[in-house]
């Protein structure tokens, strides 16, 4: 009966031994004291135990509870997480940490550095002017008259009151950048500009009273329409890929002359659709007289983009809205 006891004594040390972290220890907890354990199994053979005997055997059996015990309770100490012994906590040091989150661009500001860089290539530099801008850069300089609807205060964001002299608004367009660049730099001007502009337009899928546009201005001495027409193709390959292409259609801009609206042909899913994408022409030579370039000696030509609509067909967004939304779920795809 006793060498029972020895006995168990020998597999529960050997088990001890195999123990080497906190579910082996909880393991041996449930094998030897748990209540359907070990211990429990050799008290309940106590009553067997003929009587001169008893006594031994009781001594022998608390003996060996009480080892078991009090090894469990060593190696549960062991185990138990403290900063000098991280081995053992309930954390796992190895596991890689969870990385900060990064910010990103706007997938807008991102097209435009796309587009810069395209334009930088061919060797356009960026110019820039401000959003709020006054009549003359807006309209007058560009050739654009009175009457023209172009100007109706309905159509615009004035903040000065529209019917006193030179106004001020919110730029509409950036061909006013144009005008800023040929009245501070002499002849040639190759051109870029980027930014914002504002129209009170309906607010729906394909509009925004807050828009992009980029502005392209290039004169030179013998610029023709072949220049204009190779640069925007050039800059749809680039920026499109080898199968794009644009067309000219002839339009009206006062300050071109003649005039086009661009359309670029690219893939839409699986279909090509011509999609038109802004204006463009030659520089009308009343501009050139306005910022004192002699019409005589430079030619130029002129063009201007939607930079949403170019986001949106090359990412394939199809409302304007989600653009300044700022749902990160939507920008975060970017
Ligand atoms: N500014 C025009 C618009 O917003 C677009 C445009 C047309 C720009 C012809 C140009 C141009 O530079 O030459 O509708």
């Amino acid at each position: 009966m006793l060498q029972d006891i020895t006995q168990l004594e020998h597999e529960a040390d050997r088990d001890l031994e195999l123990v080497t972290d906190a579910n082996a220890l909880e393991q041996f907890r449930i094998k030897y004291l748990g209540t359907k354990g070990q211990i429990k199994a050799l008290m309940a053979q106590l009553k067997q135990v003929p009587k001169d005997q008893k006594p031994a055997f009781g001594q022998a059996a608390n003996a060996l509870r009480q080892k078991l015990q009090s090894a469990y309770n060593a190696k549960k100490n062991q185990f138990a997480a403290t900063p000098d012994n991280p081995r053992h906590s309930t954390i796992d040091v190895t596991e890689p940490g969870l990385p900060p989150r990064l910010g990103r661009t706007h997938v807008i500001t991102q097209t435009i550095a796309g587009l810069i860089e395209v334009f930088g290539r061919m060797g356009f530099e960026i110019a820039t002017g401000p959003e709020v801008e006054d009549e003359y850069h807006n309209f007058i300089a560009l050739n654009i008259p009175p009457q023209h609807p172009a100007r109706d205060p309905l159509d615009n964001f004035y903040l000065t009151d529209p019917t006193q002299e030179n106004p001020v608004l919110l730029r509409s367009m950036t061909s006013t950048i144009q005008i800023r660049v040929m009245k501070n730099t002499p002849p040639p001007v190759r051109v870029i500009a980027t930014g914002r502009c504002y129209r009170p337009d309906e607010h729906d899928a394909t509009h925004s009273s807050m828009f992009h546009q980029i502005e392209g201005l290039y004169v030179d001495r013998g610029v023709s329409m072949a220049d204009l027409k190779t640069t925007l193709l050039q800059f749809a390959h680039a920026y499109f890929g080898p199968e794009a292409d644009v067309k000219l259609v002839p339009s009206y801009f006062p300050f071109t002359e003649p005039s086009a609206e661009l359309y670029m042909k690219m893939q839409v899913g699986d279909r090509w659709e011509w999609i038109e994408m802004g204006g463009c022409g030659m520089v009308d030579p009343a501009v050139f007289e306005e910022v004192g370039y002699d019409p005589e000696e430079w030619t130029g030509f002129a063009f201007g983009l939607g930079i949403e609509r170019l986001a949106m067909r090359k990412y394939g967004i199809t409302d304007i809205r989600w653009l300044f939304d700022n749902d990160l779920r939507f920008l975060r795809q970017f």
